[in-house]
């Protein structure tokens, strides 16, 4: 039989038949009688043993088979003597593509922190931890995609390099040919960005959103999943410098719609996981249960991971509004006692202890949180017309709270009304000329509509039960960190 991915192999190829396998040595293990070497291909967290008889191999070549090393080896599938395996290779043949010194790869057959993993993040993919993240984040990114399909939504792809703040955050990275040391100047001394390759000031995107709403207003329901950039300067374990999002957007759709989408989304893309990933995330689950144990019994989750993914995919997500959630806070133990860092009160931002307080400790479950202060929210949002049960106007906001993650989505109703819109931009200052091509779809044709955006990180983050975000996408950027 031709070459056979490892994944395909074990599911598909007859015992008794030739098989060739190719991929790099996990193990290498020798008893009297015989060699038995693990080999893994990354198209599965399992292994195939191959196994030689004690004096098959020339010295030469078995001191050359080394954890690292590449093979391909042929030879007939049979059922294993020992535990652990269903079937081996009895080698007939073996070929050594590359070797891996011993004395200088660093990934040896033992566990490695993670910490030394994100100094050696072009050779992490090798890991059995690595390489389940890895699979599972596709299979997350491939269900994103049919989720939409499925659901009558077109993929838009917006601009990267932008003009606008769609935020309004502030936190972009300058995008300029325009010479660091000797730029051109105005006559005011400024820099001259109309000499800059686009003729204006341009930057990375923090958020398709804005481009999102123009293909909603035309397509009806759009959604982005592309690069996003944010140069805020947290080092956290939750925040990237570049990240994914995903931006769905939909004419007709009101606060409550977006609610419904949301939550049915991270459902299905979390059952999809579920379904598909079921070895990678079995191990994942192991090796957080292993974490857990050197943690004190307080500390300890009640959940596991597989636990944890079932129940949010079967339990409603809890509804209630920034006010319902202030006074639930300003009320908590954690407030009465001083114990969060940051005071809560009505109007302000809430931190991730907030957040995680809510989920974890007081609904036990992913919360939405929608009806925020308009003054800690985006521009664009829309603008409450009865805020009188809160101290203070709000807008349609939602943001969706997860345990262990805080914040995963956030999003909003538009404000539709064009009048209403500019009016707020102008209070924020922010020049509505500099998005006139945005008003536009206010000025003709408005609709009701809404969208949000999930960071696929974060969700990574979720469904791997990994504890900080560099560790969920490839080469992670972060501040002081792009080295791959
Ligand atoms: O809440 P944010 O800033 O919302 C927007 O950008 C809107 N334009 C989305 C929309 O309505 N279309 O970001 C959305 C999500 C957050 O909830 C979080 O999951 C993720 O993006 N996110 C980050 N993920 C990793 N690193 C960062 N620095 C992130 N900043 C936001
Ligand atoms: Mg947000």
């Amino acid at each position: 039989m031709s070459y056979l991915p490892i994944q395909q192999l074990l599911k598909t190829a007859p015992v008794g038949t030739e098989v060739t396998v190719k991929g790099w040595v996990r193990t290498k293990r020798e008893s009297k009688n015989a060699i038995f070497i693990a080999l893994n291909d990354g198209s599965t967290i399992n292994n195939i043993q191959v196994v030689a008889e004690a004096g098959q191999l020339t010295e030469e070549t078995l001191k050359l088979i080394t954890t690292g090393a590449c093979l391909a080896v042929t030879g007939e599938l049979v059922e294993s003597q020992g535990a652990g395996q269903a079937v081996e290779v009895k080698i007939s043949n073996v070929h050594i593509y590359g070797t891996a010194d011993p004395d200088k790869y660093p990934l040896q057959p033992k566990r490695h922190s993670l910490e030394f993993l994100r100094e050696i993040a072009h050779l992490r993919p090798r890991t059995n931890t690595f390489s389940a993240i890895l699979r599972i984040r596709h299979a997350l990114a491939f269900a994103v995609h049919k989720y939409f399909n499925d659901n009558g939504f077109y993929y838009l792809n917006t601009p990267i390099i932008t003009a606008s703040d769609a935020e309004g955050a502030g936190e972009m990275f300058r995008v300029t040919t325009l010479d660091a040391i000797k730029p051109p100047l105005t006559e005011e001394g400024k820099v001259d960005y109309a000499q800059d390759f686009f003729g204006r000031e341009t930057n990375l995107t923090v958020s398709g959103q804005l481009e999102g709403e123009l293909g909603a207003l035309a397509l009806g329901k759009i959604y982005t999943f592309g690069p996003t950039f944010r140069a805020e300067n947290s080092n956290t374990t939750r925040h990237l410098a570049e990240f994914w999002m995903i931006e769905p957007e939909m004419a007709f759709f009101e606060l409550e719609d977006n609610m419904n989408l949301a939550e049915d989304f991270v459902k299905t893309v979390i059952r999809y996981a579920l379904q598909h990933c079921a070895d990678d995330l079995a191990f994942l689950d192991n090796r957080l249960k292993e974490e857990e144990k050197t943690k004190k019994k307080e500390e300890q989750s009640e959940l596991g991971l597989l636990e944890k993914l079932q129940f949010v995919i079967s339990n409603e997500f809890v509804r209630l509004t920034y006010t319902e959630a202030i006074d639930i806070l300003v009320n908590s133990k954690p407030a009465k006692k001083g114990q969060f860092q940051y005071e809560v009160s009505w109007g302000v931002d809430l931190q991730s202890e907030h957040e995680r307080y809510l989920v974890e400790k007081h609904f036990r479950k992913p919360v939405i949180l929608t009806n925020y202060p308009r003054e800690i929210k985006a521009f664009y949002m829309k603008q409450d017309e009865d805020s009188s049960a809160s101290p203070g106007p709000t807008v349609r906001a939602m943001d969706v709270l997860f345990p262990g993650i805080g914040e995963i989505i956030g999003g909003s109703q538009r404000e539709d009304n064009l009048d209403k819109l500019v009016a707020r931009m102008q209070e924020v200052g922010i020049d509505p000329e500099t998005i006139w091509w945005y008003l536009d779809t206010r000025r003709f044709g408005s609709a009701p509509h809404a969208g949000f955006g999930l960071g696929f990180e974060r969700l990574v983050l979720f469904v791997t039960g990994m504890g900080n975000i560099r560790d969920v996408i490839p080469f992670p950027r972060a501040p002081k960190t792009a080295e791959f």
